[in-house]
């Protein structure tokens, strides 16, 4: 969607700030023992106390309130009876839909103790969000976020995950544009409009360039030994820096 009003901007914030929370308070239970399924049934509480519907659930029917995605799932893992230990590396995805808009959020976190490598997928994510962030302005070639995000992950010796990308978002969970690539496409003429609404979501790995579903209908995976860190914001495009939505504070 494009922001059309102040009254646009207001209603993108506060599910901006749901989901951001929402998404916070589930990384805060992150623990051994805790299952997938409990974890997602806290988010689920969260967004129904806040009066925020899953928008996976809500457009998808996706059998869950979240995405939570671990170790070798790099996104759209299914909830479930599956126990996290000390080391895994867990993604939770938070989207949902309130008062007729819709965020989107995410971010990967390490249960201790934290691999050296799911350390530095995690930084180098983070950093590619950032620096694709910087780009991501008015005027600017779509194709600026892919090019800052596959050099930010090359540049650490990692890959990015080519068939998942970031999209347009506002009043559905997914808008046009309906991909954005995390790699430099050269030939993507597209062009980024002043008050347009998109996610920027880096998938950076430690060797993948593509995910597969695992076979359950949703789950996406890579190969065994291969993590994949995600961090998710959803923005409005400015002629300056873009303004985050999703944001706890
Ligand atoms: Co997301
Ligand atoms: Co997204």
């Amino acid at each position: 969607m494009s922001i059309n009003s102040e009254k646009d901007l207001e209603g993108l914030r506060k599910v901006g700030r749901i989901v951001a929370r929402c998404l916070r308070h589930m990384q805060s239970m992150l623990e051994p023992g805790i299952t997938t399924g409990e974890l997602d049934a806290i988010g689920g509480k969260f967004l129904e106390d806040h009066g925020a519907r899953s928008a996976p659930k809500l457009t998808y029917n996706f059998p869950g309130f979240t995405c939570i995605s671990v170790n070798e799932e790099a996104a759209h893992g299914i909830p479930g009876a599956k126990v996290l230990k000390a080391g895994d590396l867990v993604n939770i995805d938070v989207s949902a839909e309130f008062g007729g808009y819709f965020a989107d959020t995410g971010g990967s976190a390490i249960i201790p103790p934290e691999s050296k490598l799911h350390l530095q997928i995690c930084a180098a994510a983070k950093q590619a969000l950032e620096n694709a962030m910087l780009e991501a302005r008015a005027g600017a070639k779509l194709n600026r976020i892919g090019h800052a995000i596959e050099a930010e992950a090359v540049r650490n010796g990692f890959t990015v995950i080519e068939n998942l990308g970031s999209h347009g978002v506002g009043r559905a969970l997914h808008e046009e544009p309906e991909f954005i690539p995390g790699f430099y496409d050269k030939r993507d003429k597209r062009v980024l409009k002043e008050n347009q609404v998109i996610t920027i979501e880096p998938f950076v790995s430690s060797g993948a360039r593509e995910v597969f579903e695992n076979g359950d209908g949703w789950t996406l995976v890579t190969s065994p030994g291969v993590f994949t860190a995600q961090y998710e914001h959803t923005l409005v495009i400015t002629k300056g820096k873009p303004l985050i939505m999703t944001l706890p504070t």
